[in-house]
Parts: structure tokens; C-alpha cells; sequence
């Protein structure tokens, strides 16, 4: 089942209610919400009480993805504002291990993400505590970004990696991800496809939506 997680970064920022509101329409199963701190990444976003006050107004899975430091300090914060699924990232945190447990005690799903640049073996050892491994194909901070091309090689031995350390984390795939390349992910193991402007900049995004979860 190849879900779809529509990442709001690209939405506009002065309609975020009604854009939720629109991915609900189109069919997405998932909305991705970045959340930068202007330290780990050179841009700024939203954080626990924009994502609160937008709780109410979706069904969507909320899929929050911290491109910050410290994301031990958002845990619970995320929680009370909603969110389902929160993923940090392997380069921020030396206490990998401590940081799942905390999002894992709040009932939401642990997930870990790589920069392009870090190997994926690095999470040989957590990689059966995660629920999902979420893959940049671009460097993180900004939409709009061309994919890197060497990371469908690494969704494919993230893919391997899972099966030899009998883990059950899904593969989210994140960065310059649309329909020419959505194929090839899938094959290569991805099941969640994060897509910003892919679907922001369609003229039919339930169309767009539609076209990449059929990609094959
Ligand atoms: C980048 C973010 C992505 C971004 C993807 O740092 O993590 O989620 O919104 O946008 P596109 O799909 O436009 O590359
Ligand atoms: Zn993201």
C-alpha cells in the first residue's frame, strides 16, 4: 500500500486551514508538516501550536518532521498538539535510542531520518524500534528542490537493511519526489511519498495525488 503525504511547506501560508482542507478532498493519506528551527537548516516554519490549531479541522495523519536541534524538547509538545507519526533526524541527536522511546511513550510512531549524505547503516542497530525511516532526497530546508539521484540506491538498501534486521519500519521518501520519479521509488522499496510541489503546483492535485500512488 503506497501512501501519499503531501508536505504543507508548500502550501499557502495564509490559507493553511482551507489547504488541509483541499489534501483531505484530493485523497491524501497523510499530511507531512516540516518543522525548522533556523539552526539545523537555514529556514524557519511553524511548530507545536500552528499544527494544534489545524488538528481539529483534518482527519489526515499527522506526519511532523523535525529539522531541528534539540528534538528531544518537541516530543511532547507534538503530542498535545495531535500528531501521529514525528521523525528526527540521525544528524541532531547523539541519544538516537532515548528520543524513539519518548515519541514511542506519547502512543505516536518513531521515525528516523537521514540527510542524503549519511549512509543508511547507521540504523542497523535502532532500525526494528523504528515504526519508519524517512529518506531526504534533497538537502533539508526548502520545497522546491531537484532530487538527488544516488538516493534510490539508498532506498533499496534501506529496503534490504529492514528485511536482514527483521524490522517492520515503513520507507518515507522526502525532497523532489513527483511523477517522474515515483516509479522507480516504489520499486526500490519506498512506501511513503512525501511531495510538496509536486502536488501544490498541480492544476488537478486530487489528479496528481491519484497518478503518484499508481506509479508503478
Ligand atoms: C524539505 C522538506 C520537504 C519539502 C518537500 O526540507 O523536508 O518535506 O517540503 O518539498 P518538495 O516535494 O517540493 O521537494
Ligand atoms: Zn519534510
Amino acid at each position: 500500500m503506497i501512501k501519499i503525504a503531501p508536505s504543507l511547506l508548500s502550501a499557502d501560508f495564509s490559507r493553511l486551514q482551507e489547504e488541509l482542507k483541499m489534501l483531505t478532498q484530493a485523497g491524501a493519506d497523510i499530511v507531512h508538516l516540516d518543522i525548522m528551527d533556523g539552526h539545523f537548516v537555514p529556514n524557519l516554519t511553524f511548530g507545536p501550536p500552528v499544527i494544534k490549531a489545524l488538528r481539529p479541522h483534518s482527519d489526515l495523519v499527522f506526519d511532523a518532521h523535525l529539522m531541528v536541534e534539540q528534538p528531544s524538547d518537541y516530543i511532547e509538545p507534538l503530542h498535545e498538539a495531535g500528531c501521529d507519526m514525528v521523525s528526527f533526524h540521525y544528524e541532531t541527536e547523539p541519544h538516537a535510542d532515548r528520543v524513539v522511546q519518548l515519541i514511542k511513550k506519547y502512543d505516536m510512531q518513531a521515525g528516523m531520518v537521514l540527510n542524503p549524505s549519511t549512509p543508511v547503516e547507521v540504523l542497523q542497530d535502532i532500525l526494528p524500534a523504528l515504526d519508519f525511516v524517512l529518506l531526504m532526497s534533497v538537502n533539508p530546508g526548502f520545497g522546491g528542490q531537484k532530487f538527488i539521484p544516488y538516493v534510490t540506491a539508498k532506498v533499496k538498501r534501506l529496503a534490504e537493511l529492514i528485511e536482514r534486521t527483521k524490522s517492520s519500519a515503513s520507507i518515507e521518501i522526502d525532497g523532489g519526489v513527483g511523477p517522474q520519479n515515483a516509479a522507480s521509488l516504489i520499486a526500490a522499496g519506498a512506501n511513503i511519498l512525501v511531495a510538496g510541489s509536486a502536488v501544490f503546483n498541480s492544476a488537478d492535485r486530487a489528479e496528481m495525488i491519484r497518478t503518484l500512488r499508481n506509479s508503478q
